[in-house]
């Protein structure tokens, strides 16, 4: 069997994640917050011919309980194959500049909570000296921009905390994947309005699953925001800052 771990298994992302790499020969050891919707997913993907399904519950922002959930998942699962980090969280940026108890829990949601995660789970997988790290940030943390900058800044500390493992763990024969999606139709943007740019939670799936499978190590998701977000980091600070978006 082979043990793929998804933190955040209730997400839109991951679910279509889940859906593209199921398999009679896989294991899905599942975590998140809200059992009755884990469960839904659960049986969903049982339907489809997945393996076997583990599932596990657990607020992220419960750091003290992280500890208890690594080292079950890694008791049932004896090896990691694949860890899928895809969770987050995004505050409307006004209220979190005039609540410092929002903009926290947008950084401990999308930051904190995945080191606290990664630390662990990288230490048990170095001994496995094989695995595939994959964690979504966004291209939101490739520069600060007026209107997202506390989200921004976590994904920003979650990608650099990503690119330095990755580095330290290339000589253990670990993959770390730094995902960074650039607008995505999935539940936390759905009270936005959809334009061009815009793609489906299926069409990112299949942009990750490919990254995975060519031990990519960083991939923006679909792979022109590349080139949009080389062109935003050029754009000099004086044209920049009278820039609403
Ligand atoms: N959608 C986009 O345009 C976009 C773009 C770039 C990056 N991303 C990133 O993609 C990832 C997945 O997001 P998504 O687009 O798939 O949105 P989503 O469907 O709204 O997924 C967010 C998930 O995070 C979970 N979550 C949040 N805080 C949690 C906590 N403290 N404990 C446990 N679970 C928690 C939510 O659980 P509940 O269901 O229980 O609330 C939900 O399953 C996030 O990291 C997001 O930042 C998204």
């Amino acid at each position: 069997m082979k043990n793929i771990v998804i933190m955040g298994a209730t997400s839109g992302i991951s679910q279509a994640v889940a859906k593209k790499i199921l398999a009679d020969d896989v294991c899905f050891h599942l975590v998140a917050r809200d059992i009755e919707k884990l469960n839904i997913v659960a049986s969903d993907l049982k339907s489809r011919g997945c393996g076997e399904v583990v599932c596990y519950q657990l607020d992220f922002n419960e750091l003290q309980q992280h500890t208890a959930i690594v080292y079950d998942i890694a008791n049932k699962a004896g090896v990691i194959d694949t860890l899928f980090i895809c969770y987050g969280l995004m505050h409307p940026q006004q209220e979190c500049e005039i609540n410092v108890d929002k903009a926290l829990e947008q950084v401990k949601s999308n930051y904190t909570s995945v080191v606290s995660l990664l630390v662990l789970f990288s230490q048990l997988m170095r001994k496995q000296n094989a695995g595939t790290i994959a964690v979504v940030s966004s291209v939101a943390g490739d520069r600060g921009r007026k209107s997202n900058y506390i989200y921004g800044s976590a994904k920003a500390g979650l990608t650099t905390f990503l690119e330095g493992l990755r580095y330290q763990l290339y000589e253990y024969g670990i993959q770390v994947l730094t995902i960074k999606p650039g607008f995505v139709d999935s539940p936390m943007t759905a009270h936005l309005k959809k334009g061009a740019l815009w793609v489906s939670t299926d069409v990112v799936a299949g942009y990750i699953v490919k990254a995975i499978n060519k031990k990519k190590s960083v991939v923006y998701v679909p792979p022109f925001w590349f080139l949009i977000m080389a062109i935003i980091q050029m754009i000099p600070v004086f044209i920049f800052r009278k820039l609403n978006f």
